[in-house]
């Protein structure tokens, strides 16, 4: 299955799946343009009485609208009131509705990952709403290192999202965010994530998602079946999914193999923080396979994990097309249509992004595949969530929200400011921020950056401010691309040069874009492409002034030459930095924002790409095959930068009182066992080596306090991280690992105290290969660290038998 053609790449612009297995791209692409342009009523509740009456309906005779009954036995009625038809017919992301209960057609499926997007069927942009705001991409946001900017997005995003929703330009529930680890630096899909720190990740899920879900007040529930919301989330892409289209293994035949210490502390843990903390009313299953099963087929991860164990409250949906993946792509079982959509409803998918269900549920009860009441489950599953988000009811708190709400000023400034948050300062060799600076070459294929700056899954901005127009407004500007992004032509390098012969100074912006880095597509090096770099090392040799090299790439690119050419005095990652993101970059070369951003991902070298296919999914090194481990927690090599490298026009020093505890007591009970671990040779074997933490109360705590100094001259934003490291011996286990991490603002030539507070069992355990999830006892190493380098300190972890205990 050849994906070449241009064709394709404007596909997965327009939508989340391609499957050329089989529907050809001319096809979908007619698909795609033949979407109905207005499928949603403005503003109007389902069981709005007048709207009823209209079509002849008596809301007092309709079940499903009397409100003195509970969301379950409403959502019952409604079902128990349609015939087979027409349940099959709700089952597909397009619901047909049905007239005969005044039940309108729904399009469930809209996108919101950094800003209402236009990915999808249920979202519309035109005259009424031209546009909304524009967030940077999620893994430059996540490089703040800040929880209430990630909430605070969110809720934003949801006051556009009701907005255009009252307006019938959007549905309710929104496919976002997606809390996929990035295992491997070549993944296409980056810039839509938080990056490599599963706990990072997991924490971005709850704050996104209770951003765009909570309404104030309503964060907690007695029955969260019928917990009010204000839109709907979903955690996607479930589970251990991250390839795209790697030498010619593509993500609808992949099948991820994966150890269950891996799934648990790496692949699937975001989810279940993103379920059980976020509460997320919708999870999407992904299109690969995980150790042969596909995903969306899996009971075991589907029912049992998310619903069972978890306790989601809401809908799973499949990634679009996944279950013709399943039979047309993986061929899994030599399944018919109807089998595979017996298997997948079985499993527990409650909605089909495709037509599927659509087209073979009814088979599917009539072969005996599955029961009718199977339908219904996955049907009530769906319309407790539209009764939650008020769609039959309305909710009158919403109602005056309108265009004014949309690309308001706020909105984006705040936009500006978290692309301010995020950008992470890679090297100052004593040049910035940028003083007396009257003339500027502003040179590079980034330099007018617009589109790229806002990356996939994005809708249509409120506007544009590029690198040129914001650092227009500090200074005279010189503007040269020098190349396009693939810069495969060095013809107009030597203008480039020029301009930067004659200016105060030359800021030069390379990288990459959604050509070389999307869904879809992964890429196969770690390199700057075409003649990128020669086009940053001849500016700089011939640089009247200080340069200042500034990449704007998701996926991490090999720049260590920039980083020893003392030509290039300074470097600045400003990801995709959103609408606002040139305002950004120019606010903080200028010093009227002091960057502390910080990376949310290993810089590898490029030889990485050369030790470790991308097909492999393990985590940890495996000496056998040669492969180095994946990411902070596994990697030993040599860096370009490391995870949570990141500097600021301040020094920030730390000290820690000396009052904090430095050791624990943890109480055992009489019947628990100790656990064994495993140990490298020689290593030192305590006594009782650990516990299982699900037998353990744990309520121990770790807490303590660090003092923040701002050795610098100007007012900063800093991020504090905090890693614990297991005791040593332990074998094949991460080298550290974050257990926390605040974002606080110090003054210049001030300080300020962090408080900090873990419980032991969460933030020191360790998975162990078998699966357990287990505390050691012994010499753990605490280590708060500034973005540079660290403090640590030891904290002891004892096992005392409890006297009192039966
Ligand atoms: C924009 O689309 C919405 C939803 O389809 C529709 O209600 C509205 O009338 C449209 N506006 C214009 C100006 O076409
Ligand atoms: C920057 O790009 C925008 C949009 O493509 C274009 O309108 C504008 O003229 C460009 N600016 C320069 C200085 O080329
Ligand atoms: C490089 O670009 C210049 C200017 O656009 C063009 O004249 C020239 O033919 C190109 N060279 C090649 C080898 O494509
Ligand atoms: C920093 O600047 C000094 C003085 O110009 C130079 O000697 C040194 O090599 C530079 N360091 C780097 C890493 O560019
Ligand atoms: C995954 O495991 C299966 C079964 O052992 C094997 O056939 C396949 O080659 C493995 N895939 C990868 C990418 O390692
Ligand atoms: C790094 O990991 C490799 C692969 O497991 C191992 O062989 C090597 O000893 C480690 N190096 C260090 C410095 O820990
Ligand atoms: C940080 O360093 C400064 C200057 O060396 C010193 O005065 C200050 O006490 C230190 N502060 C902390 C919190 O360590
Ligand atoms: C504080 O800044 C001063 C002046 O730049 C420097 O000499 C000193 O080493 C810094 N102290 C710390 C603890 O970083
Ligand atoms: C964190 O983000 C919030 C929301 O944008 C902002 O108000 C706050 O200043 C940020 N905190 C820090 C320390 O930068």
């Amino acid at each position: 299955m050849g994906i070449t053609s241009t064709a394709h790449l404007l596909l997965i612009i327009l939508s989340c799946f391609t499957s050329s297995l089989v529907v050809s791209n001319a096809a979908r692409v007619r698909l795609l343009e033949a979407v109905p342009t207005a499928s949603f009523a403005p503003n109007t509740a389902v069981c709005d009485a007048g709207r009823l009456g209209s079509q002849g309906l008596d809301v007092t005779k309709l079940g499903y609208c009397d409100k003195s009954l509970s969301y379950y036995d409403r959502v019952k009625a409604l079902v128990d009131g349609m015939t087979l038809d027409e349940k099959v017919g709700q089952l597909g992301d397009r619901a047909a509705g049905v007239a005969r209960l005044g039940l309108p057609p729904y399009l469930w499926w809209s996108e919101a990952l950094h800003g209402v997007s236009s990915t999808g069927h249920g979202t519309f942009f035109n005259a009424t709403v031209p546009g909304a705001t524009s967030f940077p991409t999620v893994i430059v946001t996540a490089a703040s290192f800040n929880e209430t900017l990630w909430k605070t997005i969110g809720q934003v995003v949801s006051n556009e999202a009701r907005a255009m929703f009252n307006l019938g330009n959007t549905g309710l529930t929104f496919w976002s965010p997606n809390i996929n680890v990035v295992r491997d630096p070549r993944w296409g899909r980056v810039m839509e994530t938080p990056g490599e720190d599963p706990f990072v990740v997991a924490r971005y899920s709850v704050n996104f998602v209770r951003g765009l879900q909570d309404l104030e007040g309503a964060e907690t529930a007695t029955d969260l079946n019928s917990r009010p919301l204000k839109t709907a989330a979903c955690c996607k892409h479930y589970a251990a999914y991250d390839l795209e289209n790697w030498l010619g293994v593509d993500r609808w035949h992949f099948n991820a193999n994966v150890t269950e210490q891996d799934m648990l502390e790496t692949f699937s843990y975001p989810f279940e923080i993103c379920v059980r903390e976020g509460d997320a009313s919708s999870a999407m299953c992904s299109f690969n396979r995980v150790n042969g099963i596909p995903v969306c087929a899996d009971p075991k991860l589907m029912k049992q994990n998310m619903r069972d164990e978890w306790g989601l409250h809401g809908y799973i949906v499949s990634d679009c097309d996944s279950i013709e993946v399943i039979v047309d792509g993986q061929k899994w079982l030599g399944d018919t249509e109807v089998d595979a959509v017996a298997q997948v409803m079985k499993a527990g998918l409650d909605l089909d992004c495709g037509k599927y269900y659509t087209n073979f549920g009814k088979a599917a009860v009539e072969q005996g595949k599955i029961k009718e009441s199977d339908i219904d489950n996955a049907l009530k599953n769906l319309y407790a969530v539209l009764m939650r988000l008020g769609y039959f009811d309305g909710m009158p708190m919403f109602d005056s929200l309108g265009k004014q709400d949309i690309c308001s000023a706020d909105n984006m400034e705040l936009a500006a400011d978290a692309a301010r948050q995020g950008i992470v300062l890679l090297k100052n060799n004593a040049t910035l921020p940028f003083t007396n600076v009257k003339t500027l070459a502003v040179v590079g294929p980034h330099a007018n950056a617009t589109d790229a700056m806002i990356g996939n899954y994005a809708g249509v901005p409120c506007k544009y401010t590029s690198p040129f127009d914001g650092l227009s407004k500090y200074a005279q500007v010189t503007y040269e691309p020098g190349c396009d992004i693939a810069c495969k032509n060095e013809s107009l390098i030597f203008k480039a040069m020029q301009a930067s012969m004659n200016a105060d100074a030359t800021v030069i912006l390379v990288g990459l874009d959604t050509s070389m880095e999307r869904e879809g597509v992964d890429r196969v090096d770690l390199n700057l492409p075409g003649y990128q770099t020669q086009l940053i090392n001849q500016v700089a040799m011939v640089s009247k002034g200080p340069v200042v090299l500034v990449v704007l790439t998701a996926g991490v690119l090999d720049i260590g030459f920039a980083k020893d050419n003392p030509n290039i005095n300074a470097i600045i990652w400003a990801g995709y930095p959103g609408q606002e993101g040139g305002q950004a970059i120019a606010d903080i070369l200028f010093g009227k924002y002091n960057p502390g951003g910080r990376l949310p991902l290993t810089w590898y070298q490029a030889n990485y790409v050369d030790q470790v296919p991308m097909t492999s999914m393990l985590l940890r090194p495996d000496d056998t095959l040669g492969y180095p481990g994946r990411t902070y927690k596994f990697f030993n090599g040599t860096t370009v930068y490391p995870f949570g490298y990141g500097l600021s026009y301040s020094t920030y020093n730390y000290t820690l009182p000396l009052t904090s505890p430095r050791s624990v007591n943890i109480k055992l009970g009489k019947l628990q066992h100790c656990r064994d671990l495993t140990f490298n040779e020689g290593a030192f074997r305590p006594a009782c080596p650990a516990v299982l933490v699900e037998d353990t109360a744990c309520e121990e705590e770790l807490e303590f306090e660090v003092d923040v100094f701002n050795n610098g001259t100007m007012d900063g934003s800093h991020v504090v991280m905090v890693y614990s490291t297991p005791p040593a011996g332990i074998a094949r286990t991460h080298a550290k690992k974050v257990i926390g991490f605040q974002r606080v603002f110090v003054q210049a030539g001030e300080s300020t105290t962090v408080k900090f507070t873990f419980n032991v069992c969460k933030s020191l355990s360790i998975v162990e290969y078998n699966g357990y999830t287990l505390l050691p006892s012994g010499g753990h190493t605490i280590t708060v660290d500034n973005g540079l380098d660290g403090l640590t300190f030891p904290f002891q972890v004892n096992f005392v038998a409890d006297e009192e205990s039966a």
